[in-house]
């Protein structure tokens, strides 16, 4: 698919998420200290929007069941079942452009 623009850096401030839909398919683009990252925005358990959740440094938690998951990789941090990681996604910053590479 290649390289998608998400958004303005301006729109994403330091400690936001933001949701996008690229092609159909919702990722959650997030600034952590003035770097972005990428993950699908579906929570793996029951799927709710993890843009509606609360990001706490680097940790998405969902504001549905409170799984918790690193918004740098993608990965379960804690949650009492075994659920899916997130893809995660590449993301470049071109002048003041977010883009997601997919
Ligand atoms: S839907 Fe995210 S923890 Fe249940």
């Amino acid at each position: 698919m290649g390289k998608i623009v998400a958004g303005k850096t301006a729109d994403i401030t330091p400690g936001k998420m933001i949701k996008v839909s690229i092609d159909g398919r919702d990722i959650l683009v997030a600034n952590i200290n003035g770097e972005y990252f990428a993950t699908d925005d579906s929570c793996t358990h029951s799927g709710s929007s993890l843009s509606e959740g609360k990001l706490n440094e680097s940790t998405i938690t969902c504001g549905w069941h409170a799984a918790e998951f690193d918004c740098k990789s993608g990965k379960l941090l804690k949650f009492p079942a075994k659920i899916r990681d997130l893809t995660s996604y590449n993301v470049v910053i071109e002048s003041d452009n977010v883009f997601v590479e997919m």
